[in-house]
């Protein structure tokens, strides 16, 4: 079978657009022989994320019903000349913060409920039309947004999740009180799905980069590093490298790692003191989108504090970009406001902490064809005082 003939050919019928004027029973016909090949091509990890995020979607979707924002879009649509509406003007009409409106708009796009044009205009289609509050579609009302009147959520202690468990403990605080979710957590970050067919150790000049003098120097420091499976991979791959390879988390995550005795633990709170400092880099895998800008500035700040002129920092993260975000992207961004009133970042939001936290941009490294929803390296450096 000719794969990439069939692929040209439902890009075709796509493309053209008309499958309005199609019979309605050969398009439910056609509809579920879609749904048959989707089945066969998803994998299993597909489709577990799949259904673990649908009701992501769908609160996304019940987000913008209750702000009104299709009415807005709808009202806009009709006074625009070109059909496009912006967010600037839509957050004023709802009410509410134009962040806030802009990632709950991104997030549409992938659901074919909006489309996005530029990273502030987007247009509509016929399925936004159909949440219109007129529409049977509407739905209840997120008490969250009501109450903090639609601002977009920048404080960790009045996150969405907090103001669900109606307390002031967090989410890391929450697990750690109730080991069966811990564990879980810490399972799935450990676990091989999490890590990308392209590892970083591919696509960052590892060897060229990361040298130390001697074996009693530290070469790499893993901040919150979870259970230690980075670490192992890197020891793995680069057996011959000298320098100490030393893991950090708190202590009832460290104390469930398992990993090879050559590779050292180390109790730490990324909020204190670092105590390993001069390490050639300090390498932080998917910790800063937990955290909104203030504690990501703190915990970027203790890592500078600690640094040599010549010590890296690595930020292994996705790089969101600026229009057209893959669904499994927007709603990682949507989880990450949910839990911590913190967001996945673009190229330049990254750029901007690491100015904030006394750090400069020194790379950004990407594998080829990489997609939005591939994590990339951040490289920062020390700012020296010339250039503050
Ligand atoms: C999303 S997980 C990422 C773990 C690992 N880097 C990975 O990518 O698999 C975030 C990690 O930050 C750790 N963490 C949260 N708060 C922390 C704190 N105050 N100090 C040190 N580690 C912390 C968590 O225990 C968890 O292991």
């Amino acid at each position: 079978m000719d794969i990439s003939r069939l692929i040209e050919s439902i890009d075709l019928v796509v493309s053209s657009g008309n499958l309005e004027a199609v019979d309605p029973q050969q398009r439910a016909q056609l509809f579920q022989a879609c749904d048959r090949l989707k089945s066969q091509c998803e994998s299993p990890v597909d489709k577990t994320l799949r259904l673990l995020y649908t009701c992501h979607q769908a609160i996304t979707v019940r987000l913008a019903v209750d702000l009104k924002l299709f009415d807005a879009i709808a009202k806009r649509t009709s006074e625009s000349e070109d059909g496009k509406v912006r967010v600037g003007q839509l957050s004023e009409d709802v009410k509410a913060d134009p962040k806030l409106v802009g990632r709950i708009m991104k997030a549409l796009v992938p659901l074919d409920i909006l489309k996005q044009d530029t990273s502030d205009t987007f247009s509509s289609t016929p399925f936004a039309e159909a949440y219109v509050s007129t529409s049977w579609m509407s739905g209840a009302l997120p008490e969250y947004f009501k109450q903090k009147g639609w601002k977009n959520p920048d404080d960790i202690d009045d996150s969405p999740f907090n103001f669900t468990l109606g307390s002031k403990r967090g989410y890391f605080d929450y697990m750690a009180s109730n080991p069966y979710y811990q564990d879980a957590f810490d399972t799935v970050m450990a676990s091989p799905y999490r890590r990308d067919e392209k590892s970083w150790l591919d696509y960052f000049p590892v060897e060229e980069k990361l040298q130390v003098q001697s074996p009693s120097e530290v070469l790499l420091v893993d901040v919150g590093g979870g259970r230690g499976k980075d670490l192992q991979a890197f020891r793995d791959r680069f057996p011959g490298l000298q320098g100490r390879l030393v893991l950090q988390d708190l202590s009832h995550v460290t104390e469930t790692a398992d990993i090879p005795c050559e590779i050292e633990t180390q109790v730490h709170n990324f909020f204190d003191e670092q105590p390993v400092k001069g390490a050639k880099a300090y390498y932080l895998r998917t910790v800063l989108h937990d955290w909104p800008d203030k504690q990501a500035v703190e915990i970027l700040s203790r890592i500078r504090e600690a640094m040599g002129p010549d010590s890296l920092v690595l930020i292994h993260e996705k790089a969101m970009p600026e229009t057209n975000i893959p669904w499994m992207a927007a709603i990682g961004d949507m989880t990450m406001m949910t839990a911590f009133s913190a967001a996945e970042r673009t190229k330049n939001e990254w750029e901007t902490l690491l100015n904030k936290a006394g750090l400069k941009l020194t790379g950004f490294w990407r594998p080829e064809g990489a997609s939005a929803q591939q994590q990339v390296i951040i490289e920062g450096a020390v700012r020296s005082c010339e250039h503050c």
